[in-house]
This record gives structure tokens, C-alpha cells and sequence, in this order.
């Protein structure tokens, strides 16, 4: 994950034209369900590593632009946490970082490098994550999302996430003023949602 961008980083890559989006120039497409990527990528799913430290803090960097995360009212330390990675040519492709909180899991950050999405990886990298969460004996795992992230929002629910609670008006009271989010939508609440960790 070596190149250069122009800032904000981009999030997305267009399945037409293959240009890699910031967030705010990228927009939902509906599909048929049988029309899907064809690449069958081999890539694996792991415990993090010392050495992933900087291939972790490179996508933080590119995600949010920095390594702590408000959600669900509190920051957390991406370094602190569990983290789990999505590894592809030995190069870090994906990163679903945890904590635990109040006796559930929360996933604190979940990425996955524009080239790679699409191609199962988030998938898989949740699956570990409901499965650590089982092992830790912790009932449920919590995630928050803000309102713009359409895909992130389609992705929870696709895995069983319902929502509970909306933090309305929360983005704002952070940042103190409204940011522009994906495809340009205002990111404003914060939406919480949750699933058991028993039924996957
Ligand atoms: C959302 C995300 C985590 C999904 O990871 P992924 O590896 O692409 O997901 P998968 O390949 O496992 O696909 C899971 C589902 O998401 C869908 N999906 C994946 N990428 C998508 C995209 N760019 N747009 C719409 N849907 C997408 C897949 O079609 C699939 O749908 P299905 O359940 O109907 O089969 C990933 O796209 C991502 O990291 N996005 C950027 C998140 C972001 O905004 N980060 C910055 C703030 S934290």
C-alpha cells in the first residue's frame, strides 16, 4: 500500500472505471445479486502482529485520518485493541479493529482498501470478529455508523445488525459543524447497532 494520493484518501473505487473515490464523489449503484466481482482473491484473516503496527496505522491514517475513534461515546485507541487484519501477497488489504465495552464487543473501526472490496474480505474479517467475540464469552457485538455511510449501513444489516438507537445530531456536536460524508450526504447521527454473536 505504497502509493501516493491526493488528499482526502479515497474510500471506494468505481466498478466502471476502476478510478479509486474519495467519499464524497462516490455513489451507490443497485445490482442484480448474481452480478458480482469474478475475482477469486486468496487472502486470509488474522490475529494482528508488533510488526502490523505501521500497515495498521497507514489505514487508520487513510480511514479517518488518525489512529483514535469517537463511536458509541467513547474514543478509542485503535493500537490498544483487538485487531484483526486481512492479509493478501503478505501486504495488509483489511483491518476490523475491537474493544470491549460494557460486556459486548464494539467494533471500533472496520476497513477495507478500496482495490480489495467487494471481494469478501469484510466479510470475513466480521466473521472472526463474532467468532472472538463468542470465545470471550461476550453476548452480542455493537457497532456505530454515521448516516452517510450508506454501504457500511447495507453491510451491518447483510450481517444481521439491527439498529437500537440513534445518536442524533452527535457528528455535529463533534465536529462542530456538519462534514460532508459519502456522496456528499452531511454526517450528522451516529446509527448504533447491534447483533448476537450466536447466530453466525
Ligand atoms: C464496507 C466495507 C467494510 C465492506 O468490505 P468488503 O470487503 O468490500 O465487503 P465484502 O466483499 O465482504 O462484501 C459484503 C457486502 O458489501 C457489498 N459491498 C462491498 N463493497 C461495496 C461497495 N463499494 N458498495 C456497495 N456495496 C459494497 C458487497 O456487494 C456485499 O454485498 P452482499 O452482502 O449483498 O453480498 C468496505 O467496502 C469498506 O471498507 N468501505 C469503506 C468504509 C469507510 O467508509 N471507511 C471510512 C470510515 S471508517
Amino acid at each position: 500500500m505504497t502509493e501516493d494520493f491526493d488528499m482526502p484518501y479515497p474510500q471506494y473505487r468505481c466498478p466502471s472505471c476502476g478510478r479509486d473515490l474519495p467519499l464524497n464523489e462516490a455513489r451507490v449503484t443497485v445490482t442484480c445479486a448474481a452480478h458480482r466481482p469474478e475475482d477469486d482473491l486468496a487472502f486470509i484473516v488474522r490475529d494482528a502482529k508488533p510488526a502490523d503496527r505501521r500497515a495498521i496505522e497507514e489505514i487508520c491514517d487513510r480511514a479517518l485520518g488518525e489512529i483514535e475513534v469517537d463511536a458509541l461515546g467513547k474514543t478509542w485507541d485503535i493500537l490498544a485493541g483487538k485487531n484483526l487484519v486481512a492479509e493478501v501477497n503478505d501486504g495488509l488489504a483489511g483491518l476490523l479493529s475491537l474493544a470491549i465495552d460494557r460486556g459486548t464487543a464494539v467494533v471500533v473501526l472496520l476497513s477495507v482498501y478500496p482495490e480489495y472490496q467487494g471481494l469478501g474480505l469484510g466479510t470475513a474479517l466480521l466473521h472472526s470478529a463474532v467468532a472472538w467475540a463468542r470465545q470471550t464469552g461476550l453476548p452480542s457485538i455493537r457497532v456505530g455508523v454515521s448516516n452517510d455511510d450508506i454501504p457500511l449501513l447495507y453491510f451491518y444489516q447483510r450481517q444481521g445488525f439491527v439498529i437500537d438507537d440513534i445518536a442524533v445530531g452527535l457528528l455535529v456536536d463533534t465536529t462542530g459543524s456538519s462534514v460532508s460524508g459519502f456522496s456528499g450526504i452531511p454526517s450528522r447521527d451516529e446509527i448504533r447497532l447491534h447483533r448476537p454473536v450466536s447466530n453466525d
